[in-house]
């Protein structure tokens, strides 16, 4: 089995074609590349329930702020290809911008309004629908059957399932869940900004949640209770700033007053360590 990298729509349409014409279940793994052990996760799951793998590698502009990190975003295409190699993928699709934004970024938007105003939504405002607007074009253009994205970025999975659904899109979304390291810390393309120091303040996001998380065990049933020891947690650690601490329903976010056994309930953290921005979550009642 050979790797093909392409760039164009017309490409990545052929190479589908074919293997559909195999008879192959079509599988899509979108990424912005700076591939890490969660994307190889993800691209495992899909291989496991697809057969026939696609990944996307694309940075995507529009869902980056002007004051965030489009141009130091990461890009290490030949490690990423290699990693793809190693892992089966069948194609791996590398597009450029105006591959993907033919007449310019602000000519086409998709919005999936209520979820994406909050939380990630508030501190990163149109980042959503950015984000909604680039995967349904990856969709448009792969067509696949089922396409996996990581709980890691819990709201992100979310605001795509509530568009694949609204919008009567013929693919089956699967979640994966978050890939740590043995400290708890979730992988990101984005810990490579951290100092050694900053690094070991970063295990206090996941050590949070993980006390939350005891707490409902135990049977704390107040959501602010919760909350309080989300953020007394975090904000106890030094160079780290909390942006947000919230528990909320898993299925629509909306912040919850009490935990109880018929509400499935997430926390969801978010916070500056140094100059990097970090989020994690972590289901309540699983
Ligand atoms: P990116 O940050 O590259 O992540 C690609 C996929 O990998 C996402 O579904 C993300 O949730 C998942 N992922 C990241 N870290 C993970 C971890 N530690 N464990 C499990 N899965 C993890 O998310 C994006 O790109 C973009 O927003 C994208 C969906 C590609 C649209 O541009």
């Amino acid at each position: 089995m050979r790797l093909e990298v392409v760039e164009s729509v017309a490409d990545v349409r052929r190479a589908v074609a074919e293997a559909r014409a195999g008879g192959r279940v079509v599988g899509l793994v979108p990424t912005m590349g700076a591939l890490h052990a969660g994307h190889i996760r993800l691209i495992e799951r899909c291989r496991d329930e697809a057969g026939w793998v696609a990944v996307s590698i694309f940075v995507n502009p529009t869902q980056f702020g002007p004051n965030e990190d489009l141009t130091r975003y990461p890009r290490t295409l030949d490690d990423d290809l290699a990693r793809c190699r190693d892992a089966g993928v069948d194609l791996v699709w590398a597009p450029t911008p105006s591959t993907v934004y033919p007449s310019g970024p602000n000519s086409t938007w998709v919005e999936v309004p209520v979820l994406s105003d909050i939380l990630e939504g508030a501190s990163r405002p149109g980042h959503f629908r950015g984000v909604a607007t680039v995967v349904l074009k990856l969709f448009e253009v792969v067509r696949p059957d089922l396409a996996v994205f990581g709980q890691k970025d819990y709201q992100q999975q979310l605001v795509i399932r509530r568009m694949v659904a609204d919008l009567h899109i013929p693919v089956r979304i699967v979640t994966e869940p978050t890939v740590r390291e043995p400290d708890g810390l979730a992988l990101s393309s984005r810990n490579r900004y951290l100092s050694p120091d900053e690094r070991g303040s970063a295990t206090i996001l996941h050590g949070a949640l993980a006390r939350a998380r005891d707490a409902v065990r135990g049977g704390e049933t107040s959501a602010n209770r919760v909350r309080q020891i989300l953020r007394n947690t975090i904000e106890s650690t030094g160079s780290v700033r909390l942006d947000y601490a919230e528990v909320a329903d898993a299925d629509t976010l909306e912040s919850l007053e009490r935990l109880d056994p018929h509400t499935r309930a997430v926390a969801l953290v978010a916070a500056r360590v140094g100059s990097t921005r970090l989020i994690d979550n972590l289901s309540l009642t699983d």
